[in-house]
């Protein structure tokens, strides 16, 4: 496919994750390198919601190392269990935080940040392999319409690399 998204136009948070997601289906598929199509990734769905950050942690050496972004810079190593990222890790589950105020141990690569959903992708194992983090700059941004979506995308790139 070009490396252009067409996004129609759907008002609703839905109806462009349901656009966007055979695009990144597309995009994907012609890639190898796990890094390049975690970059195109983040910055698709930068360009599509607006989001304030969007970026990938990778497991190695037992922590959540900093991967492509898109975004003002941020914290490069997070430990297990450490913040939402490292929760979202050692529980092995999407982690939703309306206020990251709210959540004990957030780490805050950026006052700006307000609310924040952390997604896992595992390996064929069932290891969580990498995290992608999304965070906002309003509180209360993330819903299971992001959580459904979003883990679709991790069951594609999953697909993809493993
Ligand atoms: N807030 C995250 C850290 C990563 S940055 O938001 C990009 C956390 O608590 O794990």
């Amino acid at each position: 496919m070009s490396e252009e998204l067409r996004i129609s136009g759907g008002f609703g948070k839905g109806e462009r994750y349901a656009e966007l997601l055979p695009q990144i289906e597309a995009l994907i598929s012609g890639e190898v390198d796990l890094v390049a199509n975690m970059a195109n990734v983040s910055a698709a769905l930068r360009q599509v919601h607006g989001f304030f950050w969007v970026g990938f942690y990778l497991v190695k050496e037992g922590q959540l190392v900093l991967g492509p972004f898109q975004g003002p810079v941020a914290c490069t190593r997070i430990g297990y269990g450490r913040g939402v990222c490292g929760t979202a890790w050692k529980e092995r589950k999407s982690v939703i935080v309306p206020d990251v105020d709210k959540f004990p141990g957030h780490i805050a690569c950026n006052s700006a940040s307000k609310s924040e959903i952390v997604v896992p992708g595992y390996d064929s194992e069932g290891e969580v392999r990498w995290v992608l983090d999304v965070d906002s700059d309003r509180h209360n941004d993330f819903d299971e319409v992001d959580r459904e979506y979003l883990e679709r995308l991790m069951r594609l790139m999953e697909e993809k690399h493993n």
